[in-house]
């Protein structure tokens, strides 16, 4: 069988791991896949930086022609941000080629378009990396729980904002400590102002409530706080009533099941919540529907292997789309409801 070809647009915290881990895992990944998987090109900023276990003939600052180079089976979108991301998924798609991505805020955004200029194209675009790092929760919203009714999803779905209130929290730290040692760790966004003020769990918020409710929301319909007013004195407050402080994001279907809301804020949780006990970068998501009942999702929320983990597996199902000539559900998955701009607070 052929080797289906790789192209990574990106190569720092994720996109690094993700060429480890191709790299590493080859005979695996073709086992599993049923034909082996080949990095055709790597697309980077600096091109003169040291990428250990990469090969440097590989590597461009061409981006736009990488994917335009006609026998690309799956383009890797970790570079983040909206542009040039969007012009190259986009031109992936118009180049035969499938898509899996790590990135909320575009998807948050211009979500509806991509997936229906995969549709026209007959490509896939998946992107489990995008919510959650580690965590299998796209997938399960939109696959395993497509035959029941999803009412409510809430969880914590910020590594690095979690990892500062943890800090702050169990060892006093300051704020801009936590929050440097969270960057350096390669949890936090190229801007970590995603992070602390919220847009960055409102950009998952606003795709997970579209999975998960079978509509389309977007960043704009989501209500967002950030914890950047969170101070030393409301962890002492809290603590004297038996809470803790995490950052929620809560996506909810209306009781009439007409309308949804989505929203992202900080908030006491009782001490013996499960989500009290969320440490670190980890993340942790119920799902609460009518079938099922209650399900709990959770693990590494951030990072570059957790998040390669993810990238990997929507790596492996593409590529067995592409060898089936199938694709996954794509845009026809949704219908309309409508959105509330903001949810009871
Ligand atoms: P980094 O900033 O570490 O890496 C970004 C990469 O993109 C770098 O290799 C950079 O090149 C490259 N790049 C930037 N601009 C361009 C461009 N115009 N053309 C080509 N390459 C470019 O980001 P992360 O790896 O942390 O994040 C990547 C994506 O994954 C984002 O969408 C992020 O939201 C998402 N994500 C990140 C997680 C994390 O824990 N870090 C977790 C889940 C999702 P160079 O190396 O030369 O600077
Ligand atoms: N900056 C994000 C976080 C990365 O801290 O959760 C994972 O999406």
């Amino acid at each position: 069988t052929r080797p289906l070809k790789v192209a990574l647009l990106g190569c720092g915290v994720v996109g690094s791991e993700v060429a480890r881990i191709m790299t590493t895992h080859a005979d695996d990944l073709a086992a599993r896949i049923g034909a082996p998987v080949e990095l055709a090109g790597v697309a980077v900023r600096r091109p003169s930086k040291v990428r250990e276990g990469i090969d440097p003939s590989l590597v461009t600052t061409d981006a736009t022609a990488l994917v335009k180079r006609g026998d690309i089976d799956v383009v890797v979108e970790v570079i983040g941000g909206i542009e040039p991301a969007r012009s190259l998924i986009t031109a992936a798609f118009e180049h035969g080629a499938s898509v899996v991505s790590a990135n909320k805020a575009l998807l948050a955004q211009d979500g509806a378009a991509l997936h229906a200029a995969a549709e026209e194209h007959d490509t896939d675009l998946y992107y489990e990396a995008a919510v959650a790092g580690a965590i299998p929760l796209i997938r399960p919203l939109r696959e395993s729980l497509a035959g029941d009714k999803v009412n409510r999803v809430l969880g914590i779905v910020n590594g690095t904002t979690n990892f500062i209130l943890d800090k702050m929290d169990s060892t006093g730290a300051g704020y801009q400590e936590a929050l440097d040692e969270a960057t350096a760790l390669g949890y936090a966004e190229a801007d970590p102002t995603a992070d602390v003020e919220g847009f960055d769990a409102a950009a998952k918020a606003a795709i997970l409530a579209g999975i998960a409710f079978h509509t389309r929301v977007r960043l704009d319909d989501v209500y967002r706080e950030g914890m950047t007013e969170v101070t030393a004195a409301d962890f002492a407050s809290a603590k004297e009533m038996g809470c803790t402080i995490k950052l929620l994001a809560i996506c909810e279907r209306a009781e009439d099941g007409q309308s949804v809301t989505a929203r992202v804020h900080p908030a006491m949780i009782p001490l013996t919540h499960p989500l009290a006990s969320v440490r670190g970068a980890y993340n942790a998501v119920f799902v609460e529907s009518d079938a099922s009942g209650q399900l709990m999702f959770y693990g590494p929320g951030a990072g570059g292997a957790p998040t390669a983990s993810a990238v990997l597996g929507d790596l492996v199902a593409v590529c067995r789309n592409r060898l089936s000539g199938s694709t996954g559900p794509g845009e026809s998955a949704y219908a309309a409801l409508p959105v509330s701009p903001m949810g009871d607070v």
